[in-house]
């Protein structure tokens, strides 16, 4: 698996991705990361766990991956990783090995595979999740804003209806159990701390909708 260390991209083999995320109480990864300031702060509040941020753009998460490089005293964490990799193709070495799995405000081939709710994609959150790991999601599109991208990509109208009905019968196939749909607003999405969540918190009105799933293997 590729591992972004600071500006480099480490190739890390199964032995040392052990090495990395042993004597961890659990592991937490956040795919679709972006900048990766996400897994940084939860790392930061909670040493006893190890954090994973996911991204396909090794650009985005250069600058947490540099901050989490430094020594201690400078901000340093040894709890927090990035790994370059793609959704649909996780890392084998990640087999069973997530507590939990947060998707902030994905875009991209990431929230297709989400909101259609394709092999590719349920395969893999599948295959990394350990028995009873929780997933969490964030998504916001709408027709008032994004309609050409709900055009070309085909994405479905997301309604509550729409989550509750097709895409959970589609998530039950993989053991994953939508449990929770609720609808937010911009205060809510405010309090996440991520980029996109401040950047659409602060901008114009919609709703975000979030959902929280149990996988059960
Ligand atoms: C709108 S940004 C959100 C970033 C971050 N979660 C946040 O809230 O600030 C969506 C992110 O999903 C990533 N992404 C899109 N498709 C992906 C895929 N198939 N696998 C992994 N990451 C993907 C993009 O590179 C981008 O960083």
């Amino acid at each position: 698996m590729r591992i972004l260390i600071g500006k480099r991209i480490e190739e890390v083999d199964s032995v040392e991705f052990e090495n990395l995320i042993k004597g961890y109480k659990s592991l937490i990864i956040d795919i679709g990361t972006g900048e990766g300031e996400f897994v940084y702060k939860k790392a930061k509040q909670d040493k006893d766990a190890m954090f994973i941020g996911i991204d396909t753009s090794v650009d985005s998460m250069q600058q947490y991956s540099l901050k989490s490089a430094k020594k201690p005293e400078k901000g340093g964490l040894k709890n927090v990783v990035y790994m370059v990799a793609n959704a649909d193709n996780l890392p084998d070495d990640l087999l069973c090995k997530a507590d939990k799995i947060f998707i902030n405000l994905p875009w991209g081939s990431l929230r297709d595979g989400i909101i259609k709710g394709e092999h590719s994609f349920l395969n893999s959150i599948r295959k990394i999740a350990k028995e009873n790991a929780s997933l969490e999601i964030y998504i916001s599109y709408c027709n008032l804003y994004e309609k050409q991208e709900i055009e070309s990509r085909s994405l479905p109208t997301l309604t509550d209806s729409y989550l509750c009905n097709e895409l959970k019968a589609i998530y039950k196939r993989y053991g994953i159990n939508i449990t929770q749909v609720s609808v937010l607003n911009n205060e809510d999405l405010k309090k996440i701390e991520t980029k996109w969540a401040k950047k659409l918190g602060y901008g114009k009105k919609r709703d975000v909708f979030y959902m929280n799933c149990k996988i059960q293997k």
